[in-house]
C-alpha cells in the first residue's frame, strides 16, 4: 500500500477520448534538426496546442484560403508518416492544396525538409491530433478529400477503442468535407477494414463511392512501407471511399 494520496483528476488537463497514436519522437540527425529548424516556418500551421501537447487549442480557427493565399481544392492526409504519399501527390498537383497532419515528429522533420528541397508551396504540415483539427481548427465544408492510409490497426480487442475510424470520426468528416467531397481509406489489416466498412456504412450523411465489396485501389496513391510490408506478408489490401451527400 502506498500512502501518497490519489491524484484528483483534472479535466483539463487530459483528454476525454482516447487517441489513435503513442507519441515517438523518432532519432533526427544533427543534420535533419538544423534542416527542421530552418523550413519548418515555411510549413508547418502555427497552432495552439491545449493541454494535450497535440491538442488543438479553443478557438484556434484556420482559413485554408489565408493560410495558402488563394483559394483552391483542399485535400487532408490524416497520419502522413514520413510524407511519401502527400509529397507526391502535391508535386503531381499544384493546383490542389494539402494539409498532412500528424503526430510524429521526425516524419514531419523528413516531410518538411523534402518539401523544401522540391519547392512545393502547395503543402503546409499540421504537428496535432487530426480529429481535432477537423473538428475545431478548419472550418465546415472546406475540405475536398479526406485520405487516411494505412492507419494504426490496433489490432487487440481491448485497444480498438484506440482506432481512428469510429462513429465519431465520420461525424467529424462530415463537419468538414464539402458536400460530394470523398474520405478515402486503406488499410492491410483485415478485421480494421471490415470495421471501417461497418463503420461507414452506417455513418448519417455518407454513401459508398464504390461498387462491389472494396474500392479499387486508389490510383493516386504511391506505394508506401506501409503497404509495400502488407504486401510481402502476403495481406489483402483494402480500399474504402465515402462521398458526402
Ligand atoms: C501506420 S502509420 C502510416 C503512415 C502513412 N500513412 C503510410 O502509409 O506510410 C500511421 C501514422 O498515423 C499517425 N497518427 C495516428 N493517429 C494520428 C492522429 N490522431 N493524428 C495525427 N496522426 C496520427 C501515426 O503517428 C503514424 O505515423
Amino acid at each position: 500500500m502506498t500512502d501518497q494520496p490519489r491524484r484528483a483528476f483534472d479535466p483539463t488537463t487530459f483528454r476525454d477520448k482516447p487517441v489513435s497514436f503513442v507519441r515517438r519522437s523518432g532519432r533526427m540527425t544533427p543534420s535533419q534538426e538544423r534542416a527542421w529548424e530552418e523550413s519548418r516556418g515555411d510549413f508547418l500551421l502555427e497552432i495552439e496546442h491545449g493541454p494535450a501537447a497535440t491538442s488543438v487549442a479553443a478557438g484556434q480557427h484556420g482559413n485554408p484560403a489565408e493560410i495558402f493565399g488563394r483559394e483552391a481544392e483542399l485535400i487532408v492526409e490524416v497520419g502522413s508518416g514520413q510524407g511519401h504519399q502527400i509529397l507526391s501527390a502535391a508535386a503531381e498537383r499544384p493546383e490542389t492544396n494539402f494539409i498532412a497532419v500528424e503526430v510524429f515528429r521526425a516524419g514531419l522533420a523528413r516531410t518538411v525538409i523534402r518539401a523544401a528541397d522540391a519547392g512545393l508551396e502547395n503543402l503546409r504540415l499540421a504537428e496535432v491530433n487530426a480529429p481535432e483539427l477537423l473538428e475545431h481548427y478548419l472550418p465546415e465544408g472546406s475540405v475536398a478529400e479526406i485520405w487516411v492510409f494505412f492507419p494504426d490497426p490496433w489490432k487487440k480487442a481491448k485497444h480498438h477503442k484506440r482506432r481512428l475510424i469510429s462513429a465519431d470520426f465520420a461525424r467529424i468528416a462530415h463537419r468538414v468535407l464539402q458536400p460530394g467531397g470523398v474520405l478515402r481509406l486503406g488499410t492491410d489489416w483485415q478485421n480494421y477494414a471490415d470495421h471501417m466498412r461497418v463503420v461507414m456504412d452506417e455513418a448519417p450523411g455518407f454513401e459508398r463511392d464504390f461498387e462491389g465489396e472494396w474500392a479499387e485501389r486508389f490510383e493516386g496513391r504511391v506505394l508506401t512501407a506501409f503497404e509495400n510490408k502488407g504486401i510481402e506478408k502476403g495481406r489483402a489490401i483494402r480500399d474504402l471511399s465515402y462521398r458526402r451527400v
